[in-house]
């Protein structure tokens, strides 16, 4: 389901949550020859039409009708237009009439990632890991705000001086913040987030993500119930990455899923997907990852996939991982694989459980077996940057072996990244444990004939 057609009330009103029928506008248009003649125009056309039986048409279909309406109300009424001006109004009075104005085509547009406004003047967008900026436009700060509301208010919220600050998941998925002066200098900013599409392995792989004996490898620690780990930094395609690796868990495995707001996409049939609330209005009613990690391990999971770890939780995850409940998986936002682990012992520090910091390491030596750090690079493109596996136990200082990592080549004059996979022989103690599951070892790796795998590296 598209932005839009959420932002169709549930009754199926065509006009939005904000609008009414007496023509209040969104109004949200650039000026030119046609701009003036926008709210006229929606107004008749929200007159004219059924709104019984627009509910009862697909988003696509609502579109089409909307546009045969309005194209005859212009041809009845007039002024003659020329057909590059007349297709330029009907489309933008339909935009307005369905949702959210110049910001239509933008949420249309699939190859956009990421819409970005910042104040009325000034909209971003994000293609394929690049932004950069559309002839977009509002009319107005106050045009912009009423786009705003009407979004806000689908998911039951209000902004205002206040209240500055709003971050809301739309229920198809997107994710929207909005903050708004006095704390933003720059005027009313909005951004939204598509929701992530889901890619499939084969996918990334084409996309240079990552190489096929890569893929068998990290199917095999995930068909071997290793524990495995997802870093990158914001947008690297930690969610995504972990959505096409959860495909590899065997069908008959009992999935559950936690996140804080339901992006992942699994395929298979037993999955129970659980998602955290925040409070209500009087403050109350929250229920955290913490909580939901914490349920989850009285349901009986096969695997438990925690989409990011940001606080607490990480303990419970932790725990959970070291006691019988392997294979799980979890992303956590960090810049290198050394990084996440010194990120999981502060995020399992932050538990209310007084947890001496030694201890927590042989928390996560226990734990976390896989290490799959994410990196966006200058050119837009995501790739796993390197897979190690842990290879400290106890307390002892935090120590990774490698065993995949990309070694980029100086920018080529292309701007784009080009570079090469190296793929390095297996700890032979993790040869060892794929072969007791029975799972096979790809012939670019293979197992290392020393017991201490020789790029094992201290983390301090
Ligand atoms: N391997 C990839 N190749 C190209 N584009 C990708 C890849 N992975 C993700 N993307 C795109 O990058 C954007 C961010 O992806 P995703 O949400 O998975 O990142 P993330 O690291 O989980 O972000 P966040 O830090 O916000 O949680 C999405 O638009 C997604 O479609
Ligand atoms: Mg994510």
């Amino acid at each position: 389901m598209s932005l839009r057609s959420r932002m169709t009330t549930p009754d199926g009103d065509p006009r939005g949550s904000g609008a009414t029928a007496s023509g209040t506008h969104n109004g949200a248009i650039a000026p030119d020859s046609t701009g003036h003649l926008v709210p006229a125009y929606r107004t008749k056309l929200l007159e004219e039409i059924d709104l019984a039986e627009m509910s009862a048409l697909a988003p696509a279909e609502r579109r089409a009708r909307l546009e045969r309406v309005l194209g005859h109300i212009i041809s009845r009424e007039g002024p003659v237009l020329s057909t590059p001006d007349r297709e330029l109004l009907i489309r933008r009075v339909v935009d307005e009439a369905l949702g959210l104005g110049v910001l239509e085509p933008l949420l249309e547009d699939a190859s956009i990632t990421e819409i970005m406004v910042n104040g009325p003047d000034q909209v971003f967008v994000e293609r394929a890991g690049r932004v950069e900026q559309v002839p977009v436009r509002f009319a107005s700060h106050e045009q912009l705000m009423q786009t705003i509301e009407r979004i806000v208010s689908t998911v039951n919220r209000r902004v205002d001086e206040s209240n500055p600050m709003v971050d809301a998941r739309l229920p198809s998925g997107e994710r929207v913040n909005v903050i708004i002066p006095p704390l933003s200098l720059t005027g009313a900013t909005l951004t939204i987030r598509r929701f992530p599409r889901a890619y499939k392995l084969d996918e990334l792989i084409g996309l240079g993500t990552l190489d096929e004996q890569m893929l068998l490898l990290l199917s095999s620690f995930i068909r071997g119930r290793f524990n495995l780990i997802v870093s990158g930094g914001t947008g690297s395609g930690k969610t995504t990455l972990l959505n096409a690796l959860s495909g590899l868990i065997p069908e008959h495995e009992r999935i559950i899923t936690v996140e804080d707001a339901a992006e992942l996409q699994l395929q298979q049939r037993h999955v129970i997907r659980l998602e955290t609330r925040p409070p209500n209005v009087e403050g109350n009613g929250r229920v955290t990852v913490r909580d939901l990690v914490r349920n989850s391990l009285r349901m009986r999971p096969d695997r438990i996939i925690v989409g990011e770890v940001r606080g607490g939780e990480t303990l419970d995850m932790l725990q959970a991982m070291s006691t019988g409940h392997d294979g799980s998986l979890a992303t956590v936002h960090a810049n290198s694989a050394e990084d996440a682990l010194m990120r999981l012992q502060t995020l399992a520090s932050m538990s209310e459980v007084e947890v001496p910091f030694a201890a927590l390491q042989d928390q996560i030596n226990s734990a976390v077996d896989v290490l799959v750090q994410l990196a966006r690079l200058a050119d837009g493109s995501r790739k796993i940057v390197e897979i190690a596996l842990l290879a400290s136990h106890g307390r002892e200082t935090f120590a990774l072996a490698p065993v995949c990592r990309f070694d980029a080549q100086p920018m080529s004059p292309d701007g784009r990244v080009h570079g090469a996979f190296a793929h390095l022989p297996l700890p032979r103690r993790t040869g060892a444990r794929l072969a007791m599951s029975g799972e096979p070892v790809p012939p670019a790796f293979g197992v290392a004939v020393n017991d201490v795998p020789l790029a094992t590296r201290n983390t301090l």
